[in-house]
């Protein structure tokens, strides 16, 4: 088979793969979309009151994400753009799941999961601004939208290749995030925006 349809065939599944849904429907018999944010990531989990959960969702939704570049990179190895291709379709599977009628999460922890596993030097900065900014301000959407928006600084320090698919890659999944985080943009404009730890469930 094509190397490039199994890969991105397999990413997209996984990453479509509602964790964050899927733990709170299980554990607390609810649906984390009519919740707070309405999100189905990490943060919003832990708003819910389940903390332990959030901080699963998070780790599971990095972990689908990295694990989908790590498989299409044994299926074709050396092949970065293959590579950069799964990470794309992973996190469209996870903004974009055919599970939940196409209306799925933002894209964070699974985009730190695929650039862990495409530049991890890279990924390990925008996690750094990442964690300096909530730790500055609380405010988690703020630090995710700046986050996703340096990622191509680092990335193309990082890494040598400047392909098409590349430059797609590292400048597309950052802009998905941010246009995903419109409502959070909005709220942050209006200072509605809910801080993390402030119990307060955003609009
Ligand atoms: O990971 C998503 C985060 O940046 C914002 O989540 O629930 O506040 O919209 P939320």
């Amino acid at each position: 088979m094509n190397p490039w349809l199994i890969s991105i065939a397999i990413a997209y599944l996984l990453g479509s793969i509602p964790f964050g849904y899927l733990l709170i429907r299980i554990f607390k018999k609810q649906d984390i979309r009519t919740f707070g944010s309405g999100n189905i990531g990490a943060t919003n989990v832990a708003r819910s009151g389940a903390k332990g959960l959030g901080i699963a969702t998070l780790l599971l939704d990095l972990g689908k994400a990295y694990t989908a570049v790590v498989i299409a990179r044994h299926i074709a190895p050396g092949n970065y753009d293959l590579a950069v291709a799964a990470a794309i379709a992973a996190i469209l599977g996870h903004c974009f799941p055919i599970w939940l009628g196409f209306h799925g999460g933002k894209g964070v922890a699974s985009a730190l999961g695929v650039f862990l596993a495409l530049t991890w030097p890279s990924a390990l900065g925008i996690l750094a601004i990442f964690i300096i900014i909530v730790m500055l301000t609380r405010y988690v959407s703020l630090a995710s939208v700046i986050a996703a928006a340096t990622l191509p600084v680092f990335a193309f320090y990082f890494i040598p290749l400047r392909t098409p698919i590349v430059i797609a890659g590292f400048l597309g999944i950052p802009l998905l995030i941010i246009v995903k985080h419109h409502a959070n943009i909005r709220r942050l404009l209006a200072g509605t925006e809910s801080r993390f730890g402030s119990g307060k469930a955003a609009a």
